[in-house]
């Protein structure tokens, strides 16, 4: 088959600090929230760091992230996403200057990249606000927060702006309505945060997104800078306009992210939403004005879809990444609940084209699954055919979004290593095309082991994705 992928296309992979560094009191970093978080978002806080927490070791890629890009560079990754954490850079938050043993890690890392010629993709904040600023500040609801995130950002783009050129503001923005906690570093409890609150946090998360999108314009002209949402295609549940308009609604609540972002000012039905809930959010002409500095690209997450129906009795939550919705009668599901559906990609990369006409760069997707570590003529390996099936399909779409004339930058699946998974915090939730030997109990050696998926995406890397199979 002839490829659709353009030449430039960027392959690769992503992971975030939190969910694969670990070291989470080494070089000077200080506590985020995922420290607290030994559940994910599933389970409650913790007062303090507890040695339940997977993440506070993870698959220790602070130590050994040589040999991991190693394995990247030799599946023939041309772009690496990965997050800095906050917290390395800024321990408390509040600080005024960086702490320069955390700069110094992404320096070598950045070394490693660039010996292996492979592209940076980097999430300036990936769910790692540090604690300090959710229990002092209650997070992102305050203003000052965006002070503290504008000097964040200003520090990376000086030290690093001119050895990155891809940068993702806020990791899945949008989730914030949903997870305030892990999002947005909100302290108080979910069920306690008035709605005004909520949105006036989204608020100054998109102040400090288009901020740092001005600062970079100034500090790294060539950076080139993205939003993230976490994309979630509904489909209605039965041909009735009612439901027809549930998804418009649900759509909505996703959308005014990357509106915001790509198009510089709130849309109209999101004003009417904050004047029938009777919110007056505190927006400054200052505020205004920054939102008009618009990313250069949009990025986002890709796992799933659900269903939209105004039925209150067929409104059933199903599972799904973060925010979930009704299932789809139509579609099969992973072994965590998550419905599959590669068609679901190709609707939004047109949906996004269409409607904000930037760049899009697919910066997650992929299986989460139980994988078997078994012997196979002598060596150890998974046979993930599940997951190679999953990628190929999905793969399959963006080139038909490709042919339909949609502009997509590149594609880095979700944890290509495996990582601790961000809602349940297990490692067995597995991602990887490299099989890491740790188990949800903290046993295992670490030791990295290659998936059969390892060979296969090497060769759609190689093929420029001709090999795919439709
Ligand atoms: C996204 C996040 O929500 O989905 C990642 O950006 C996360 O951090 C990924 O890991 C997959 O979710 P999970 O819960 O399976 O780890």
């Amino acid at each position: 088959m002839t490829s659709p992928f353009p030449s430039t296309f960027l392959w690769g992979g992503a992971t975030a600090a939190n969910q694969v560094e670990g070291a989470y009191d080494q070089g000077g970093k200080g506590l985020s929230v995922q420290d607290v978080m030994p559940r994910g978002i599933v389970g409650p806080r913790t007062a303090e760091p507890t040695p339940d927490n997977l993440k506070l070791e993870a698959i220790d890629f602070y130590h050994r992230y040589a040999e991991d890009i190693a394995l990247f560079a030799e599946m023939g990754f041309t772009t690496y996403r990965f997050s800095i954490a906050w917290s390395r850079i800024f321990p408390q938050g509040d600080e005024t200057e960086p702490n320069e043993e955390g700069l110094a890690f992404y320096d070598r890392v950045l070394d490693e990249l660039e010996k292996h010629g492979i592209e940076p993709l980097v999430t300036i904040s990936h769910y790692e606000t540090p604690l300090h600023l959710a229990e002092t500040y209650d997070g992102w609801t305050d203003r000052r927060l965006i002070g503290f995130y504008e000097r964040y950002a200003r520090s990376l783009f000086e030290r690093f702006g001119s050895r990155v050129r891809y940068w993702l503001t806020f990791n899945e923005i949008n989730s914030l309505l949903h997870a305030p906690f892990m999002s947005g570093g909100i302290n108080t409890p979910k069920d306690e945060i008035a709605e005004e609150q909520l949105y006036q946090a989204m608020h100054h998360e998109l102040v400090a997104s288009a901020r740092a999108t001005r600062i970079a314009r100034e500090v790294a002209p060539a950076a080139q800078i993205g939003c993230m949402v976490l994309s979630m295609p509904a489909y209605p549940l039965s041909p009735s306009p009612a439901d027809a308009l549930e998804v418009m609604e649900f759509d909505h609540s996703n959308l005014v992210f990357g509106d915001v972002h790509a198009r510089g000012a709130y849309p109209g039905y999101f004003l009417r939403t904050l004047r029938e809930k009777g919110i007056e959010l505190d927006i400054t002409d200052e505020d205004r004005e920054d939102l008009t500095n618009t990313v250069d690209f949009v990025s986002f997450s890709y796992y799933m879809s659900v269903a939209a129906t105004a039925d209150s009795a067929k409104k059933t939550a199903g599972e799904g990444n973060i925010m979930g919705g009704v299932p789809n009668p139509t579609l099969e599901a992973s072994e965590w609940g998550w419905q599959i559906d590669p068609v679901g990609l190709r609707l939004v990369l047109n949906q996004f084209w269409d409607r904000w006409q930037k760049p899009l760069f697919i910066v997650e997707n992929g299986l989460g699954a139980k994988d078997d570590l078994i012997e196979v003529d002598g060596v150890k390996t998974v046979v993930d055919d599940y997951r190679i099936a999953y990628l190929n399909d999905h793969l399959v779409q963006v080139g038909e979004a490709l042919q339909d004339g949609v502009n997509v930058l590149g594609y880095t699946t979700w944890g290509c290593i495996d990582i601790v998974s961000a809602s349940t915090a297990q490692l067995s939730k597995r991602y990887g095309f490299i099989y890491v030997d740790r188990n949800d109990d903290g046993t295992g050696t670490l030791d990295r082991f290659k998936k059969k998926s390892f060979d296969w995406y090497a060769d759609v890397i190689r093929t420029n994705g001709a090999s795919l199979r439709a």
